[in-house]
């Protein structure tokens, strides 16, 4: 099963051994009885296998971890009810008061606060080390490092081969949040990252209609996120949505596939198109780091695109969106349906201003996540939009 395509189908999941059903039941219970005091101390010890409580494992839940852990090339996964529940479990079951943290940005708004928030009431240093780099923010007392395979709305990259390696001649462990590229682009443990997480809400469901998140690496890390993140934070993913996020994950490069040609002709588009100003998409030539790219991502570029406008102000931003037929106006991504927003009011309106410009999110940027519509379709909504700034 070496393939990526043939394992999204069948890792993890193998027919039921009761009935052999082969889609994965929905383990629907809370706790699972396990008949004599022994043996239900030696689940209790770690001693012999088996289920006890859903907040601490559950069937449907451990097939997609099996699937999400092989195929992003780790040896254990767990999975949380959203990506927010992952990253709260990460951070909070490797840092304690005294820590440092580094990020290179810019990240998804909702971690940066979460983890701004954490430092100042927990006594855990956040250094933002985009600007200075990795090396000159490191310290004796740094450990955790974090970063995005591709940065949200501006689409940039970080070299994780160098991340991870800077990091590990410190002794420091490493953490890629993947949302953007899914294992099907990126695969971060291969370069040397240690933990892998992503928010499943989006290309991993695929459909716009479960909420999850995953954390993936050795043993050892992700045991620690696993006792903390379920034992007390208690952010388990719920069996339904585990089943609707295996369904979804059986069609992910598929769907990548569709994502990426879809975005790379709707960039290519944008970009010959004279009301806009900059294209943000690293499969274009003129993408500052188109090299890194084509290096650090496989089978293509992503599905998510961002554009300034020429007239770069918040009015003509809102008469393309207003005038946008097939994609939605809404802040989530990696959905089959396209969708449209305009960060600067929306997923990036609780940053400070002085964040919002370091990061390029000006009031004529539009992020777009493009579905897997036909692309002449999508190209030919954005080309009536545009009309209403030409
Ligand atoms: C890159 C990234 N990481 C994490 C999250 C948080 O995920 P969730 O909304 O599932 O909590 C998001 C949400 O947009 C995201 O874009």
């Amino acid at each position: 099963m070496s393939h990526l395509r043939t394992r999204a189908v069948h890792a993890g999941q193998h027919p039921d051994a009761t009935t052999g059903a082969i889609a994965t039941p929905i383990s629907q219970t809370t706790a699972f009885g396990y008949g004599t005091l022994e043996h239900g101390a030696a689940i209790f010890a770690g001693e012999a296998p088996g289920y006890r409580y859903s907040r601490f494992a559950n069937p449907t839940v451990a097939a997609l971890e099996a699937k999400m852990a092989d195929l992003e090339g780790a040896p254990a996964a767990v999975a949380f009810a959203s990506g927010t529940a992952a990253t709260s479990s990460v951070l909070l079951g490797l840092l304690r008061p005294g820590d440092e943290l580094v990020f290179l940005g810019p990240l998804y708004g909702g971690t940066e606060g979460l983890m701004r928030s954490l430092g100042e009431r927990w006594g855990i240093k956040v250094t933002d080390a985009t600007a200075s780099g990795l090396a000159a923010a490191l310290t004796p007392a740094t450990r955790l490092v974090w970063v995005e395979t591709l940065t949200n709305p501006t689409l940039r990259l970080h070299d994780l081969a160098e991340v991870a390696a800077l990091a590990r001649a410190r002794g420091v462990p490493t953490v890629a949040d993947n949302t953007f590229c899914t294992p099907c682009l990126a695969r971060p443990l291969e370069l040397g990252i240690d933990l892998v997480l992503h928010s499943m809400t989006k290309y991993l469901g695929g459909h716009g209609d479960a909420t999850g998140g995953i954390v993936a690496g050795s043993e050892a890390l992700v045991g620690a996120v696993r006792k903390t993140g379920m034992g007390h934070v208690g952010g388990n993913l719920a069996p339904q949505e585990a089943f609707l996020f295996l369904r979804g994950i059986k069609t992910l490069p598929l769907r990548m596939a569709a994502h990426c040609e879809g975005a790379l002709a709707v960039a290519r588009f944008l970009a010959a198109h004279p009301a806009v100003r900059a294209v943000h998409y690293p499969g274009l030539e003129c993408h500052p780091q188109h090299a890194l790219a084509q290096r650090q991502l496989q089978e293509g570029f992503g599905g998510m695109v961002s554009f300034e406008l020429a007239r770069c102000e918040r009015a003509a931003a809102a008469a393309v969106l207003d005038r946008l037929r097939l994609f939605t106006q809404a802040v989530s991504l990696g959905d089959a349906d396209s969708l449209a927003c305009h960060p600067a009011s929306t997923t990036h309106s609780f940053v400070s201003a002085q964040t919002r410009a370091a990061g390029g999110v000006t009031e004529g940027l539009i992020r777009l996540s493009v579905g897997i519509e036909h692309p002449d379709d999508l190209v030919a909504d954005l080309e009536q939009a545009l009309r209403a700034v030409a």
